[in-house]
């Protein structure tokens, strides 16, 4: 039976690999790279750069296909449906890799940015393969650092406060609203600085881009001085870098 390892790579420092990870980078004979263009090939190169640091023999094979494109103007109501084609885009290209470049009885491996659970589809388009039955095959995964436990660990501070909730949540689901019974929220995909939005009102912002990485910028402070500052940093990492990927904690004081 073929084997799938599906390995959480952690957010951007190759050191963020966890034992376990490099376990499983060592059984793998073939490794899945999906390529989603020149602006993400610092991502692919950062793979690419793990790959040679814990395998320096170079003893296994390399499989890089590109990603479908998606359709990213689709917003509201349109937004899951064009979700949904560009899953079902990437699981036919998936299941082509699966059983054109690994034997019967070898291992791959998808590295996953970050930890595999949290805002990745690599596990639903899996299950959407075996839910097909064409391509069978076996497959576990492997946790990682991601992007939020990088953030916390960076700003040296926790995601909850004392028997108080945390959310996790993305910037268009910010857009429509600070969630309700929650002080703590962790932001994610927020390609719209939706923060801005609520620099009137008591919250502290914890900001990462390119956290873990040698490019990583952090700022953190009260929201109303603190979101001008990142709007700043934010546009000259993106017109130097030409893409940005950061991830934010906002904290509301406690009132009274
Ligand atoms: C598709 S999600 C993948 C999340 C990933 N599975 C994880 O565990 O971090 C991509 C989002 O993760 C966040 N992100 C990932 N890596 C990051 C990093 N090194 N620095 C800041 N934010 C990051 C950004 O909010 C980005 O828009």
């Amino acid at each position: 039976m073929r084997k799938i390892h599906v390995i959480g790579i952690g957010a951007g420092d190759p050191d963020h690999l966890t034992l376990q990870a490099v376990k499983a980078l060592r059984s793998t004979d073939v490794f899945f790279i999906l390529d989603k263009g020149e602006v993400k090939s610092d991502l692919v190169r950062l793979r690419r750069d793990i790959l040679d640091a814990h395998l320096p023999d170079g003893a296994y094979r390399l499989v890089e296909a590109r990603d479908p494109e998606r359709d990213r103007a689709a917003g509201g109501a349109g937004y899951s449906p064009a979700v949904g084609d560009w899953r079902s885009a990437r699981a036919d290209i998936y299941e082509r890799l699966i059983a054109e470049e690994l034997g019967e009885d070898e291992s791959g491996a998808f590295l996953v940015w970050g930890d595999p659970s949290l805002y990745d589809s690599t596990l639903g388009i899996l299950e959407e393969i075996l839910d097909r039955g064409a391509v069978p095959f076996d497959y576990d995964v492997v946790p990682g650092i991601s992007s939020v436990s990088a953030l916390v660990a960076r700003h040296r501070t926790g995601l909850n406060r004392v028997a108080r909730p945390v959310q996790i949540t993305t910037g268009r689901r910010l857009a429509e609203g600070f969630p309700e019974g929650v002080d703590d929220v962790v932001v994610m995909l927020d390609a719209h600085q939706i923060f801005q939005k609520y620099a009137d009102q008591d919250i502290d912002i914890y900001w990462g881009a390119y956290i873990g990485t040698p490019d990583e910028i952090l700022a953190s402070g009260p929201l109303a001085e603190t979101a001008p500052r990142i709007a700043e940093l934010r546009s000259e990492a993106r017109e130097r870098k030409g893409w940005i990927m950061d991830t934010y904690l906002l904290r509301r004081r406690p009132r009274g």
